[in-house]
């Protein structure tokens, strides 16, 4: 195990009703005048909007909105965002709906308090020194954004899919407080609960395969939460209103994706880098394009620790351990996985995806070329251009 820190400062209030709590903890974090960031609608039709707003009026903290919020979002709605935190005095971000939302909070509250283009923390021009504090309320399980020092935004100038770069400066992200009702994800539609599965198993997955030995609590941690996913998803996808399934999927997202199963160890992250590429080019969901490159991944890179994989498909999926040939358990364990996001709905080739054509490959490497520091990827198996171009074409079954 490798010498870590652990930074998770994020106080989550989790379970049914606790929304009318959200105003006392703005006020806790210092809040007198809040912005409330949403999305297109869902937390008006679902109660969310009408408990948040209730508790803030109830704690006597006036709050401007910000609505529309799409998925895989626009820097239009940071500048929009940044714009009303300064002309109006407001000192509080409050974030009401999916990583889409919390992420534009996140941005929002970034470029607040600097006096330059928000974007310069995305493309390295400059580093993160602070930021309008940020609280959620959560209405999906799935990027883990509510606890993650992460941010990804879609400059609409060259339709750039970036997240702020990983140090110890993302920190300052990191929300001050999470509201997680499982109740509020009861109205999700099901292809975006599967999406959301999908993309928690990916952020354990990220960081579950790792050359660094010797870290077997984090290994165990990263194998209950997948199997407990494998176990809630569909569930909930059968009976939308399964309280107990919503909660295991809710609580699994957040530590998902807060570090818990990264500590310790070098970590991945390529099908990441080349799903971004995918939700960039065809505005897919982020769930739907990772269902698609992971196992492709997989099958490319597999055969550089092939016990690993085997000891995931045992784990995760209760496959039987082949010890004469443990490269069939190893490809079982990826047909498992494939088979299972399947089961969930979602598309697992690159023709699924509306819109998506194998031609596109050579344009989205050239615009991951654009990145800083685009090539090479990958702490497990390191991605060139031409391994990515080839972890595509895998996905053009
Ligand atoms: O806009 P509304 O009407 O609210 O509808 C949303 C949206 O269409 C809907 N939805 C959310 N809660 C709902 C609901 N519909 C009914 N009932 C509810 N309770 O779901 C749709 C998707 O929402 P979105 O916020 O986009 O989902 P998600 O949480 O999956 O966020 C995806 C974004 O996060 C980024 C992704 O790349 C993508 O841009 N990520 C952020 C990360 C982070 N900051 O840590 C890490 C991830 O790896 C990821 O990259
Ligand atoms: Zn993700």
């Amino acid at each position: 195990m490798d010498n870590f820190t652990f930074y998770s400062p994020t106080l989550f209030a989790f379970g049914d009703g606790q929304a009318k709590t959200t105003g006392g903890l703005v006020r806790r974090f210092g809040g007198t005048k809040a912005l409330l960031i949403y999305g297109g609608g869902s937390v008006k039709r679902n109660g969310a909007y009408d408990a948040v707003t209730a508790s803030l009026k109830e704690a006597g903290i006036p709050f401007s909105e910000l609505s529309g919020i799409q998925a895989n979002p626009r820097s239009g709605k940071v500048y929009e965002g940044v714009g009303m935190v300064r002309k109006e005095g407001l000192d509080f971000i409050l974030a009401l709906g999916g990583g889409s939302v919390i992420d534009t909070a996140k941005a929002v509250g970034m470029g607040a308090v600097y006096d330059g283009d928000f974007w310069d923390f995305f493309s390295g021009k400059a580093e993160i020194n602070g930021t309008v504090p940020v609280g959620t309320v959560l209405t999906i399980s799935a990027a883990g954004s509510e606890g993650s020092n992460s941010c990804v935004i879609t400059h609409e100038n060259g339709n750039l899919k970036w997240s702020i770069p990983k140090s110890e400066k993302a920190d300052i992200v990191r929300p001050k407080f999470s509201i997680l009702d499982p109740r509020y994800t009861c109205s999700l539609p099901a292809y975006q609960t599967a999406c959301g599965a999908v993309d928690m198993m990916a952020h354990i997955c990220e960081r579950y395969f790792s050359n660094t030995p010797d870290v077997a609590l984090t290994d165990r941690i990263c194998e209950a939460l997948l199997k407990t996913i494998v176990d809630a998803a569909p569930k909930a996808m059968e009976d939308p209103n399964d309280y107990a399934a919503r909660a295991d999927l809710m609580w699994a997202g957040m530590l998902a994706h807060n570090n818990s199963c990264g500590v310790g160890r070098v970590q991945d992250w390529a099908s990441h880098q080349i799903e971004h590429e995918l939700s960039a080019f065809y505005d897919c969901a982020h769930g739907a394009g990772l269902a698609v490159v992971m196992p492709a991944w997989m099958e490319f890179v597999f055969t550089h620790d092939v016990m690993r994989f085997a000891r995931f498909a045992v784990e995760v999926f209760g496959c039987e351990m082949n010890y004469a040939e443990p490269e069939d358990t190893a490809r079982q364990g990826i047909r498992r996985l494939r088979e299972f996001f399947r089961s969930l709905g979602m598309p697992t080739t690159l023709k699924e995806i509306e819109g998506a054509k194998a031609e596109d490959i050579p344009k989205m490497v050239a615009h991951r070329k654009e990145k800083p520091n685009g090539f090479p990827f990958g702490g497990f198996v390191k991605i060139g251009p031409e391994e990515m171009a080839e972890i595509l074409r895998g996905t053009d079954q």
